[in-house]
């Protein structure tokens, strides 16, 4: 393997700035309070900090809907803020990374206010303009992600015009260079700050099809997924390409795309040497309970058979980035519910599962995102009525749902499960008034179980999620297994297991393996593999070989036979 880049080694933490730490007294988090936090974030390894968009935005979006790439929001401080804790992480050696959210902008964006104003202005074409169809319909049957028709009327220019996403929120013309040069030279802005990276929003819909045609009606509205129809259109991979020519080539940073729909063997176009980006989210794991598409309502659920196709895709990314491209580890972001429910049942113990599910997090072959809170085992909400939730998508889902023939009460049972809000509650630092969040009115309410799961007191347990986080960087990062975790192959082990997750990293004269329980039980396997080998890490107390209680991870550190053969 070739020398490894310091992005390859370390743990991104990803923050919803709005809801980490305020220092002011407004209820919404801001820059300062993530600069506070630095040493705080050292104890869990970070090397990169994610944060979630900061730029001015009416906030439709919670800021994916941004009126300005090049300034902050005043609600998150000033660019003298953002410049302090671009300096103080780098003290820390820690690189700060921007959200560039480049299919679309706000509709307040002064961009989208000239090309509205007339057919013929110097910006006409930035937007995707269509006429109304003669009976003064829409131009397609497309439904845009949050629910509703993803055009919308524009009086003033008097033709329709489309937004994937919210209607405050309309897609940008990529086909038309001025745009992409002026997106680039946005990005190239915070480059010259001195930024570590990017995360890029939605990049599978930058793209649209030559002819704009209805398709298949997959819902009660008569409306198709708008994702069905744009998302990863050929010809994608050229903008792409000239996108990383123009602002990534040549500096010490790392790219992660988000590519929902891509498949894990499609990988290789997009990741890698050849590819356009150092890593993909690609959801093929978050996924599972949406076997037909978008729509909450008619999802699954989490079932224990999912646990089976849940360790497949893993393999497949897995195999997918083993020679090309490297893997963005993660199982939380501000987009999902949280990891405790989401692979888990309702009645498992957040406490015991999620040091379970960091352990595969840490283990696997891949740089581990870790979304905050995520190392406190937070959990998930559910709030008694829909005007409860901020979360723009969970409106509109929720209005699909009660088109879809559910009752109010079946379709915020579906909300409580997938709303994007259960990510979003504020982070629980202490024990004390709103969790040590704002000393004004949270945004959103903190989780009623905070005092039970903060930093305070987890950082005083030491059966506690948080020391376990800790304890698993600390492995990944120095001593005898973090050769193997950094830069170690993957084998899966024991596949047609359905409640174990197991697999073997190897680099050089030693191995890793690990042994995830996703299941109630207690599993007995053979642990013919492992013999000799030394327990590394586990997920609870007094493990033994052989045996796997319910929800519970073991690491074994082993060195090869003699010859590097395997046992
Ligand atoms: C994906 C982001 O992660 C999500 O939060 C946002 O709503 C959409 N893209 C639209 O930008």
């Amino acid at each position: 393997m070739k020398d490894m880049k310091w992005w390859q080694k370390t743990v991104v933490y990803q923050i919803y700035p709005k809801s980490f730490l305020d220092t002011t007294g407004s209820g919404q988090g801001d820059i300062p309070g993530v600069t506070k936090r630095l040493d705080y974030l050292k104890t869990l390894g970070v090397g990169a900090v994610w944060l979630t968009p900061v730029y001015p935005s009416p906030m439709v979006d919670n800021g994916y809907d941004i009126a300005d790439y090049t300034a902050i929001d005043p609600s998150y401080g000033t660019m003298e803020d953002m410049e302090e804790l671009i300096a103080e992480a780098k003290k820390r050696n820690i690189r700060i990374v921007m959200d560039l959210v480049y299919n679309h902008t706000s509709d307040k964006h002064k961009w989208f206010e000239e090309s509205k104003s007339s057919r013929d202005n110097a910006k006409a074409d930035w937007y995707i303009w269509r006429d109304a169809r003669p009976d003064g319909s829409a131009p397609t049957n497309w439904r845009s992600i949050f629910g509703g028709s993803a055009w919308t009327w524009c009086e003033e220019r008097q033709q329709y015009y489309l937004h994937t996403f919210a209607e405050a929120q309309p897609d940008l013309n990529w086909e038309n260079p001025a745009v992409r040069q002026a997106l680039y030279e946005a990005a190239n802005f915070w480059l010259d700050k001195g930024v570590g990276g990017f995360r890029i929003d939605a990049i599978v819909y930058i793209k649209k099809p030559q002819e704009f045609l209805d398709g298949e009606p997959d819902g009660a509205d008569g409306m198709v997924s708008i994702h069905s129809m744009i998302a990863d259109t050929p010809g994608i991979l050229d903008f792409l390409h000239e996108f990383r020519r123009e602002v990534f080539d040549g500096h010490d940073i790392f790219t992660v795309a988000e590519a929902n729909g891509v498949e894990p063997e499609e990988l290789k176009d997009w990741v890698g040497e050849k590819g356009a980006f150092d890593m993909l989210f690609e959801f093929s794991h978050t996924n599972l309970e949406f076997p037909d598409g978008e729509l909450w309502c008619h999802a699954t659920g989490w079932k224990p058979e999912l646990v089976k196709k849940l360790k497949e895709v893993l393999s497949a990314s897995q195999q997918a980035t083993a020679e090309n491209g490297w893997y963005p580890i993660f199982f939380e972001n501000h987009d999902q519910m949280r990891s405790v429910r989401h692979f888990f049942p309702d009645d498992s113990d957040p406490k015991i599962t999620s040091k379970m599910l960091a352990t595969v997090l840490f283990t696997l072959r891949g740089t581990p995102f870790l979304y905050e809170g995520q190392e406190l085992g937070m959990d998930n909400v559910a709030w008694d009525t829909i005007e409860a939730y901020n979360d723009i998508s969970s409106h509109g889902q929720y209005e699909l749902a009660l088109e879809e023939g559910m009752t109010p009460h079946e379709a915020l049972k579906v909300i409580h499960r997938y709303s994007r809000d259960n990510a979003r509650t504020p982070m629980q630092w202490t024990k004390g008034r709103q969790a040590g969040f704002t000393k004004g009115k949270p945004w959103l309410p903190v989780h009623d179980d905070y005092r039970n799961c903060c930093v305070e007191s987890e950082a005083l347990d030491e059966t506690s999620p948080l020391l376990y986080y800790r304890k698993l960087a600390r492995i990944r990062e120095a001593g005898d297994a973090a050769g193997v975790l950094q830069q170690g192959d993957y084998t899966e082990l024991l596949p047609e297991n359905p409640d174990v997750y197991a697999f073997r990293r190897r680099f050089g004269c030693r191995q890793v393996v690990t042994l995830a329980n996703f299941s109630r039980y207690e599993v007995i396997y053979d642990a013919k593999k492992i013999e000799g080998a030394e327990l590394l890490v586990s997920s609870q107390e007094g493990s033994a070989k052989g045996v796997l209680r319910p929800y519970e991870a073991v690491c074994y550190l082993m060195e090869n036979a003699k010859g590097g053969e395997e046992k």
